[in-house]
């Protein structure tokens, strides 16, 4: 389910993870790992302040395992702890403990030396809608108490939920709205899934799809279409998917909006393998 955000969602999501802010001491911030840019909320800096903060790059079986690795070497760079993860399966969860652990490292290695005991380290998780929040509560908690849904504004009291030994986490999510404001990153969404009812644009997100598999993937994009070139216009390559798929109007002409919706479909369910579709600029150096 996608909900639309106007600007009273937005300021009340705000208000929301800004409540929840207080009673934590690190923030999970849980995004896509195919597209750890695109599924980041844009404003989240400004949000959490100077909060200690996780990166945790989710469906990391959906993303390419080498991209994956290199996000996490352009986290490291900027001084953000990142662990790539699989919720579904509850692969990798070990690693976002370990990482609080470390964020909190110097501070309760001074209570200690004080002679006090630290307490559990408190976390929140906070993402954009489909990124897997609910799924990694339920998977971190090993029962069905987090509540699925994105609806901002489903209060209720705060449970802290145990998380091995060292870590509490509150057992709801803070959702934040994704960047809509560039077409590409919601190309990028609408292929991943996180934005599911773009229907009028299915033409366009499948031409992005097909254009960007062209320069990223070629070899897949040829051995999914089992031919050996591929058209650079996708329009050619839509018919071409039609024709093949026997996917034809009333007039026996190509039925394109079908045909795109095959392409959106077969990229989302992995039919072309583990992609990525947000790389590290490594020049980009503009806010360190
Ligand atoms: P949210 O709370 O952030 O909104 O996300 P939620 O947990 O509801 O998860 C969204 C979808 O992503 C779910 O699929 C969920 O199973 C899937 N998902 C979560 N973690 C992983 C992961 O690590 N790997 C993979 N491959 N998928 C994951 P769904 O309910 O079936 O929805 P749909 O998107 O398939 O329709």
């Amino acid at each position: 389910m996608t909900i639309q955000w106007f600007p009273g969602h937005m300021a009340k999501a705000r208000r929301e993870v800004t409540e929840k802010l207080k009673l934590v001491d690190v923030i999970f911030e849980l995004v896509d790992a195919r597209i750890p840019l695109s599924s980041s909320n844009p404003m989240l800096e400004e949000i959490i302040h100077q909060k200690r903060r996780v990166i945790i790059l989710n469906k990391a079986d959906t993303a390419d395992e080498k991209t994956t690795k290199e996000w996490i070497d352009y986290f490291a760079k900027k001084g953000l702890p990142a662990v790539a993860v699989n919720a579904q399966e509850g692969k990798g969860l070990f690693k976002i403990e370990q990482a609080a652990e470390k964020l909190m490292e110097e501070k309760f290695d001074r209570l200690r030396s004080k002679g006090m005991k630290p307490r559990a380290i408190r976390a929140m998780i906070l993402g954009i809608p489909n990124v897997g929040k609910s799924t990694l509560i339920n998977r971190l908690a090993k029962k069905n108490i987090a509540r699925t849904g994105n609806k901002p504004g489903v209060t209720k009291a705060q449970q802290w939920i145990k998380v091995g030994k060292t870590l509490e986490l509150l057992d709801t999510p803070g959702i934040l709205w994704p960047k809509f404001e560039d077409q590409e990153i919601g190309y990028k969404l609408a292929l991943t899934g996180a934005i599911k009812d773009d229907i009028l644009q299915m033409e366009e997100i499948a031409g992005y799809g097909l254009r960007f598999l062209e320069n990223h993937y070629p070899d897949r994009l040829q051995s999914w279409l089992k031919v050996e070139t591929v058209s650079e216009d996708p329009i050619e390559t839509l018919a071409f998917i039609a024709e093949k798929r026997g996917l034809l109007d009333r007039y026996n002409d190509p039925d394109y909006s079908r045909a795109a919706e095959t392409v959106v479909r077969e990229i989302r369910q992995q039919k072309l393998g583990r992609m990525s579709f947000d790389f590290p600029n490594w020049e980009d150096d503009s806010d360190e």
